[in-house]
């Protein structure tokens, strides 16, 4: 049972791009671009800056950047995310890239935010993509990509749901099969979910799942250590408001479900019988020749687990 809404959420809220949980994804697509600008980039993903600079969003990344600068574990914090998201990128398009090779057609990106994998990834034809998000944040993207003269690669279909609800549905009216085998992909999404509504969408994932389907999965381990150091940042984000003399200064954690009892994916998906592996977010950085963060409260916040299932 969900215990209640994090402190920035109630059960039933929306957003768009700019706004609360949809926020997150300009954060990540952010780090995105600042990694396929560098200097030997993991992954290039070249949207995510075109992505960000829409007109709607020039508020909220200059006060992302306006943090960044004011405060040195943020800015640890936003060194570790640019290397964090560039190994999750890399992990996860070689996933899609594994099961396209493989033969499925048909993929599905729950919380798609600003992902670009249906515009830039080497799709076979007769793939179909379906992005699940909130309506004005799909909205967002295809717009600002659109004006820009980039098409889908993949047959892009928009599923705008929401993810605590009755989304299945709305993806079956968008075309999509269940008898078909499946690849999902759930990427910076289960901490903005209530612990039920987590549940119900490992559920869902294995209803709609036909044999060969596959499944990847961003866990967040939420241990004693993680919960000491969110609560020790939530008190450092209200100084630095209080510093900033800005009430709105942009903290992620404020939208996430920390009290809520949570699964672990890879044991639901195993006592579900689907064959299961798990590969620390850690250890894939390690392999990539990519740094760990040095401070201990950078470390406890960011430790993912990439859960890669196979229904049989
Ligand atoms: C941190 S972003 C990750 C976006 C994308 N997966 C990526 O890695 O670039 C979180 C995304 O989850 C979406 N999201 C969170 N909760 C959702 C819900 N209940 N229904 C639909 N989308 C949701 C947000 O709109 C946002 O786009």
């Amino acid at each position: 049972m969900s215990k209640g809404p994090a402190s920035g959420r109630s059960d039933d809220d929306t957003w768009d791009i700019a706004t609360s949980v949809g926020a997150t994804a300009v954060m990540v697509a952010s780090a995105r671009a600042v990694e396929t600008a560098s200097e030997q980039p993991l992954i290039r993903d070249e949207f995510a800056q075109m992505l960000i600079e829409g007109p709607e969003l020039a508020t909220l990344v200059a006060k992302m950047e306006a943090t960044y600068a004011a405060d040195p574990e943020r800015a640890a914090i936003r060194a570790h995310m640019v290397n964090y998201q560039a190994a999750r990128t890399h992990f996860f398009d070689a996933y899609f890239t594994a099961a396209a090779a493989a033969g499925i057609r048909q993929h599905v990106i729950l919380a798609s935010g600003l992902d670009s994998r249906a515009y830039r990834l080497d799709w076979p034809t007769g793939t179909t993509v379906y992005e699940i998000d909130q309506p004005k944040v799909l909205e967002y993207k295809a717009a600002t990509l659109a004006a820009n003269g980039v098409e889908p690669v993949a047959d892009r279909r928009e599923v705008a749901a929401d993810l605590r609800f009755d989304w299945p549905k709305t993806l079956r009216d968008n075309g999509f099969d269940p008898a078909q085998p499946t690849a999902w992909l759930a990427e910076g999404l289960l901490m903005f979910l209530p612990g039920d509504a987590e549940e119900r969408l490992f559920a869902d994932i294995d209803a709609l799942s036909a044999p060969g389907s596959r499944a990847c999965i961003e866990d967040f381990t939420f241990d004693d250590a993680a919960r000491e150091a969110y609560e020790q940042r939530r008190v450092k984000t209200d100084e630095l408001r209080q510093r900033l003399g800005d009430e709105n200064v942009f903290d992620p954690g404020d939208l996430w479900y920390t009290d809520d009892e949570r699964r672990d994916p890879a044991a639901w998906f195993g006592t579900h019988n689907w064959r299961v592996q798990s590969l620390t977010g850690s250890d894939y950085l390690t392999q990539l020749g990519r740094p760990l963060p040095e401070e201990p409260s950078v470390a406890a916040t960011f430790r993912a687990v990439f859960v890669s299932a196979e229904k049989p």
